[in-house]
């Protein structure tokens, strides 16, 4: 199972095993962390899911489409590493991405 590397609000990194299938988004939520509200349930419509990506991973991140480029302009801690983790879905390709959670809008 791909590996997924988490650093929370608080700077805390935990290293959890992501199943291939699952998004970035769900995986970060069923392993307890609750900083992810996700109130939308992965449809892409709320922002809430926004990470910070490691650089090293951009060129291996599905293409970002319109909705989540516009969602992610309402953030006010958007940078040139934003995404909205319910539009990544874990592979094996992805093992060892390492995302930083976004700070709460
Ligand atoms: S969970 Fe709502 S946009 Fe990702």
């Amino acid at each position: 199972m791909p590996k997924l590397i988490v650093v929370t609000r608080e700077g805390e990194e935990r290293e959890i095993e992501g199943e291939a299938g699952l998004s970035v988004m769900e995986v970060i939520r069923d392993a307890g962390i609750d900083e992810i509200l996700a109130l939308c349930g992965g449809c892409c419509s709320c922002a809430t899911c926004h990470v910070h990506v490691d650089p090293e991973f951009a060129d291996k991140l599905p293409k970002m489409s319109e909705d989540e480029n516009d969602l992610l302009d309402s953030s006010a801690d958007r940078t040139a590493t934003s995404r909205l983790s319910c539009q990544l879905p874990m592979t094996d390709a992805l093992d060892g991405l390492k995302v930083t959670i976004a700070a709460e809008d």
